[in-house]
């Protein structure tokens, strides 16, 4: 089937997403972050992360969601940012986030002990509970004052698509200091605000049938149209190990960016092949550095910011 030209899909997103109504401050805000630290000659890096929801009535009771814990990108933004990038973390309300990712599974009031007597006292951290917290936090603090990670957060489909756009315009005054990093687990279905009920659906209308229209391809405009200079990485994510190199190869073909993460649901913590063009990289954790906690975003960051270094001597050429 053919390509929808990139025109009709910026209508399409104009007419049938609502906009949410702070795009214009946010994409402020980015192009405002990415030329400074272009200035100060570092790298920009969009990340995306976490799933988009997909709402079945505006007065949303229900909804359909992607699956993604966030834990891709979280980690990635650490190792961008040890990288010496500048981060914008553009991900899903409530998934995991940077640093703040390693202390997930602890309850909060089990890491803090209370010490002191009657009308007084002081609250400290239990450093048995939180054994790293020291060399993390003294990090965060480090990116925090260094106003190096901008975070913006979605929820809806809708809400992503638009400030995607809004992130690529925003970017594009950088040129090929800028890569696109799409981790996000993005729904290939909606159902157009025009046709969506405006209150919860009623169970008692019988079995409920759903008829969802396409989401337009979102790489295509990013590529071609919005930040033609940026170095693109998306993601092909798989359950069938068989058919994801295929996949990858054919993204590459139809978007004509620089790399595709290919990765297959069950094994995407040890295994993932990054595929350009001319290359194809199987990065795999071994059993004993799964024990160490290394992490495989850490291979990943390594291997793309090697090859966005390389684009960016070869656009100066
Ligand atoms: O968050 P974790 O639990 O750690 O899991 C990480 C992950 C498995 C979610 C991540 O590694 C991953 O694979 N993310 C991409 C998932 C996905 O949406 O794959 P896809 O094959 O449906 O989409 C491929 C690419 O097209 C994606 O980069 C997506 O950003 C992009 N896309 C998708 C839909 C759409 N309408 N427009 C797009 O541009």
């Amino acid at each position: 089937m053919a390509e929808p030209k990139i025109s009709s899909i910026d209508g399409k997103l104009a007419e049938e997403f609502a906009v949410p109504s702070h795009v214009e401050e946010v994409k402020e805000k980015m192009a405002t972050f990415a030329t400074h630290h272009a200035q100060a000659g570092r790298r920009v890096v969009l990340i995306t992360s976490g799933g988009t929801k997909v709402p079945l009535e505006s007065r949303t009771v229900r909804f359909l969601d992607n699956f993604s814990s966030g834990r891709r990108g979280a980690s990635s933004a650490e190792y961008f940012l040890d990288s010496g990038y500048a981060v914008i973390f553009l991900h899903r309300h409530r998934s995991l986030y940077p640093y703040t990712r390693m202390f997930l599974t602890i309850n909060m009031l089990d890491a803090l002990q209370f010490r002191g007597g009657e009308g007084g006292g002081e609250v400290v951290v239990d450093q048995q509970v939180l054994p790293d917290i020291g060399r993390v936090l003294k990090r965060y603090n480090e990116v925090k004052d260094g106003g190096l990670l901008l975070p913006i957060e979605f929820n809806t489909l809708s809400e992503y698509l638009h400030l995607l756009k809004a992130a690529a315009q925003a970017l594009s005054t950088i040129g090929s200091k800028a890569m696109f990093y799409l981790a996000a687990a993005v729904s290939d279905f909606y159902i157009p605000a025009s046709e969506m009920p405006e209150h919860k659906i009623q169970s008692s209308n019988g079995p409920l049938q759903l008829s969802m229209k396409m989401v337009p391809k979102i790489l295509s405009p990013l590529v071609k149209d919005w930040a033609p200079q940026a170095f693109v990485t998306s993601f092909k994510l798989e359950t069938d190990p068989s058919i994801l190199l295929d996949r990858a190869r054919r993204a590459l073909d139809t978007y004509r960016h620089q790399a595709v993460v290919a990765n297959v649901l069950d094994s995407r913590r040890g295994y993932v092949v990054v595929v350009t063009p001319e290359t194809q990289a199987e990065l795999v954790l071994t059993e004993e550095e799964v024990k160490k906690d290394v992490e495989i975003e850490e291979r990943i960051v390594s291997n793309l910011t090697s090859a966005h270094s390389s684009f960016i001597t070869g656009s100066q050429k």
